[in-house]
C-alpha cells in the first residue's frame, strides 16, 4: 500500500486531478496494487481556507506520504498579495526546497497522432521528436541569496542572486548523463557562459562530469540559440540539461512544440527517490472552470509517479499506452483539436480509463 498526498491546488488543477484519480483507480484495479490517496489544500485555495499557501497539515501529510501528486497553483486572485505569501513562492517553491527535489524531468515527446497539433511546420515535426528536459530545481536565481528590494524613488533597487555550487551542478549533470544512457546517449547543456560567471562554472563542471560518461556525447549551447534551434530542428536534441531558470523557459517551449502545454508531465525527484509529480503548465486561469482543460499532462505525471517513486513501471507503461491509443482514436480536448471537434476534460479522462481497461 502506497500513501499519496494529492494536492490539486488552483484553477484547472482540481479539474485535471479528478480525471487522474479515475485513471489511477483503474490502474490499481488492473494491476492489483493499492494507493491510499489523501487530499490536502495547497496554493490559493489554502490561502483562502487556512490563511497560508502551504498549511502545516499539508506539509505533514506530504512528509508521511510515499509521493506527492500536485496539480497547479496560482492565479489572478492572489497576485496582489505580498510575493512571499503568493501560492508559487509560498507553497510550490518551499515544497521543492523542503524535499530537496533538485531533479526535474520534463519529457517532451510528440505523439505520432498529434504531429498536426504542433505549431511547427509538418516538415520540421517529421515523424516526431523526443526530448527530455532535465532541469535543476532547487538552486539558481530562484533561491540564491541575497534577494530583496531597497531604497526608494528612482533609485529603488530590486535584486535576485544567480548562484550555483559545484556540488549542485555536478549532481544535476549526473542525472542528465544517467538519463541519456537510457535514451540516445546525447546531452546538450544549455547555458549562458558567454555572459554569466555562474554559467562559466556550470560549463566547467558539466565538462568534468562528462568524463565519467564517455559513452554519452556532450555539446553546449547558449540558451538564446537553444530557443531558436528548438523550433528550427528539434530532432537534434536528446537530453537538454538546464539550470532552474533556463529550464523553466525551455520546458514551456518544449511542451508547446509537442502540441500543447497540457501534454507535458513532470517529475521532481530528490536524491533518495522521493518525488513530487505535476504538469509542467500552470493553473491556466484563462480556461479554468470551463471543463475543457487537457488532463493528459496530469495523467502522465501520475504515470511518472508510478514509475519513479512506486516501482510500478507496468502500470505506468499501461497508462502511457492508453493515452497514446486515445490520441490515435482522435479524442481531442480543444487545445489539441486544431479547431476540430473536441471533448471535455471529463470525456478525455473517461476515454483514457476505457483504453486502460481494454488494454
Ligand atoms: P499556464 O501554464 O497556466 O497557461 C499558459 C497557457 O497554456 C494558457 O493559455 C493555458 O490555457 C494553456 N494551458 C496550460 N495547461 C493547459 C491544459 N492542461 N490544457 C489546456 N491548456 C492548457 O501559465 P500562466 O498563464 O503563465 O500561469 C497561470 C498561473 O499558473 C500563474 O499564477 C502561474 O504562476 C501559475 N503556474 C503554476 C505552475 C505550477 O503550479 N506548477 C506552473 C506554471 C504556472
Ligand atoms: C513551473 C512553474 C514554476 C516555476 C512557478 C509556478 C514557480 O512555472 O513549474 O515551471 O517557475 O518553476
Ligand atoms: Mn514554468
Amino acid at each position: 500500500m502506497f500513501k499519496i498526498a494529492v494536492l490539486p491546488g488552483d484553477g484547472i488543477g482540481p479539474e485535471v486531478m479528478e480525471e487522474t484519480l479515475k485513471v489511477l483507480a483503474a490502474a490499481q484495479e488492473k494491476f492489483s496494487f493499492e494507493l491510499a490517496c489523501t487530499n490536502a489544500d495547497v496554493g490559493g485555495i489554502a490561502i483562502d481556507r487556512h490563511g497560508q499557501a502551504l498549511p502545516e497539515a499539508t506539509l505533514e501529510l506530504c512528509e508521511k506520504s510515499d509521493a506527492i501528486l500536485f496539480g497547479s497553483v496560482g492565479g489572478p486572485k492572489w497576485e496582489s498579495l505580498p510575493p512571499a505569501r503568493q501560492p508559487e513562492r509560498g507553497a510550490l517553491l518551499p515544497l521543492r526546497k523542503n524535499f530537496n527535489l533538485f531533479c526535474n524531468l520534463r519529457p517532451a515527446k510528440v505523439f505520432p497522432a498529434l504531429a498536426g497539433a504542433s505549431p511547427l511546420h509538418p516538415d520540421i515535426v517529421g515523424q516526431g521528436f523526443d526530448i527530455l528536459c532535465v532541469r535543476e530545481l532547487t538552486g539558481d536565481i530562484y533561491f540564491g541569496q541575497p534577494k530583496g528590494r531597497e531604497g526608494s524613488g528612482p533609485d529603488e533597487r530590486a535584486f535576485d542572486t544567480m548562484v550555483y555550487t559545484r556540488r549542485e551542478i555536478e549532481r544535476i549533470a549526473r542525472s542528465a548523463f544517467e538519463a541519456a544512457r537510457l535514451r540516445n546517449h546525447r546531452v546538450t547543456s544549455v547555458d549562458k557562459a558567454n555572459v554569466l560567471t555562474t554559467m562559466v562554472l556550470w560549463r566547467e563542471v558539466v565538462v568534468e562530469t562528462a568524463r565519467q560518461y564517455p559513452d554519452v556525447t556532450l555539446n553546449h549551447i547558449y540558451v538564446d540559440n537553444a530557443t531558436m534551434q528548438l523550433v528550427k530542428n528539434p530532432h537534434q536534441f536528446d537530453v537538454l540539461l538546464c539550470g532552474n531558470m533556463f529550464g523553466d523557459i525551455i520546458s514551456d517551449e518544449c511542451a508547446m512544440i509537442t502540441g500543447s502545454m497540457g501534454l507535458l508531465p513532470s517529475a521532481s525527484i530528490s536524491e533518495s527517490g522521493f518525488g513530487l509529480y505535476e504538469p509542467a503548465g500552470g493553473s491556466a486561469p484563462d480556461i479554468a472552470g470551463q471543463g475543457i482543460a487537457n488532463p493528459i499532462a496530469q495523467i502522465l505525471s501520475a504515470a511518472m509517479m508510478l514509475r519513479y517513486s512506486l516501482d510500478r513501471g507496468d502500470a505506468a507503461d499501461a497508462i502511457d499506452v492508453a493515452v497514446a491509443r486515445v490520441l490515435e482514436e482522435g479524442v481531442r480536448t480543444p487545445d489539441i483539436a486544431a479547431g476540430g471537434p473536441a471533448v471535455s476534460t471529463r470525456e478525455m479522462g473517461d476515454a483514457v480509463v476505457r483504453a486502460l481497461h481494454d488494454a
